[in-house]
């Protein structure tokens, strides 16, 4: 049986801490869990079974492993410890007998995306960015449709447009929608983003370093890799939608409190071919992966054991390729999650009413 290897690692430090080790998820709080994750060597997850391509029926097995490292850890320790670490994981998958092996994460983020770690270990390597780009940008216009706003007319917002999959996003968005806001924290990289861009855009494209400006999209796709959140509820219009692929998340905890009058939907979520038990808990309801993972699993259903997304630019003709390869072993996209709730139809439409109140006491009293 053809096999694959996903690496993970501890996201939110607590909670992700005491799915796999309980006791130590409650003594140690985040700080501490931080500071010891530098010396943990690398865990052994899960074996996952029961993956099945729906059109060639080829069933393949896997296993998830972990590099202790907290996304505050990767940024802080100098670029080659991370790198160590990662690949003393990824040699875990190498006698596991994984024939490829998928970084989840900042494990993809760090450093140079992937190139270094992947010259360093036998089996391929990928960073599953590329399929990410497809999910995403699905998922919005998809989020568009259930929210009534004609993508032909929107105006739309991707943060972290500067970014490995952001650039890709906003690249495909621009082709969409009336007007792109490319939002990063480098102003000379953001006109150079818009300088390529312009070439093929039907939108018109607008760069900035401020959220503010946040406030005049209805669609936005956020892919930021910063370690906190960054958008906040006086960021947001109401009725707009926002997509969050960031892991850590972009959007604050406090939108889903504060603001019932915007679709914030977690970004990156596929329904897996065949009856797939994954013998963990990463959060996800039981047949769901990050789009990530599948890009993994779909190259290993397919067979194509090579490096496969590397570095930080992303080709439009990989995005594309892994979306239809996905597509034939039969990922879908999976139904919303917010803040790892289900969006269900009624969540939509108290969302779209009051939405409409919003803007009607907006148009009363400006
Ligand atoms: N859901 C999924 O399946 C999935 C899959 C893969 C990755 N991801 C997540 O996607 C995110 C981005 O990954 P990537 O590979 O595209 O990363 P990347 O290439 O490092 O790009 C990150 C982008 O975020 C910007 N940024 C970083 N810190 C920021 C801050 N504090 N405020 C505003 N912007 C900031 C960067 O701006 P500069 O250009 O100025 O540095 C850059 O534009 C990560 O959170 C990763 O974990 C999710």
């Amino acid at each position: 049986m053809d096999t694959f290897a996903f690496i993970i690692h501890p996201i939110d430090p607590k909670r992700d801490v005491s799915r796999k080790f309980p006791l130590l998820g409650r003594v140690l709080n985040e700080r501490q869990i931080d500071f010891f994750s530098t010396f943990f060597p690398p865990v052994f997850i899960s074996e996952i079974e029961g993956i099945s391509s729906q059109t060639t029926g080829k069933e393949i097995k896997g296993w998830f492993i972990a590099c202790p490292y907290t996304p505050r850890r990767m940024m802080e320790l100098p670029e080659r410890t991370v790198y160590r670490k990662i690949i003393q994981t990824g040699r875990m998958a190498e006698k596991l007998g994984a024939q490829i092996l998928g970084l989840g994460a900042f494990t993809s983020v760090i450093g140079d995306a992937g190139v270094t770690i992947a010259n360093a270990l036998d089996v391929p390597v990928t960073t599953g960015d590329s399929y990410t780009v497809t999910v995403a940008v699905d998922s919005i216009r998809e989020a568009a449709r259930v929210m009534d706003i004609p993508l032909s007319g929107a105006t739309a917002a991707v943060v972290g447009a500067t970014g490995a999959i952001g650039q890709v996003c906003a690249e495909l968005l621009a082709e969409d929608v009336e007007r792109l806001y490319l939002i990063g924290r480098r102003q000379a990289a953001l006109e150079e983003l818009r300088d390529r861009l312009q070439v093929r855009a039907r939108a018109e494209l607008i760069v900035s370093t401020k959220m503010d400006v946040l406030a005049n999209a209805q669609l936005i796709l956020t892919v930021t890799s910063a370690i906190h959140d960054v958008i906040r509820p006086e960021h947001l219009q109401p009725g707009s939608v926002v997509c969050d692929v960031a892991r850590p998340r972009d959007v604050s905890a406090m939108v889903a409190a504060a603001r019932d009058d915007i679709l914030v939907i977690d970004g990156g979520m596929v329904d897996v071919p065949g009856s797939v038990d994954f013998h963990f808990n990463f959060g996800f309801p039981p047949g769901k992966a990050y789009a990530c993972m599948a890009e993994t699993i779909a190259l290993a259903l397919e067979g194509r054991f090579e490096d496969y997304t590397l570095g930080k630019h992303l080709t439009r003709e990989r995005v594309e390729e892994i979306g239809a390869m996905a597509k034939k072993h039969g990922f879908r996209l999976s139904g919303f999650r917010s803040f790892e709730r289900e969006v269900t139809p009624q969540h939509i439409e108290t969302v779209r009413r009051n939405a409409k109140n919003a803007l009607h006491l907006r148009a009363v009293h400006p």
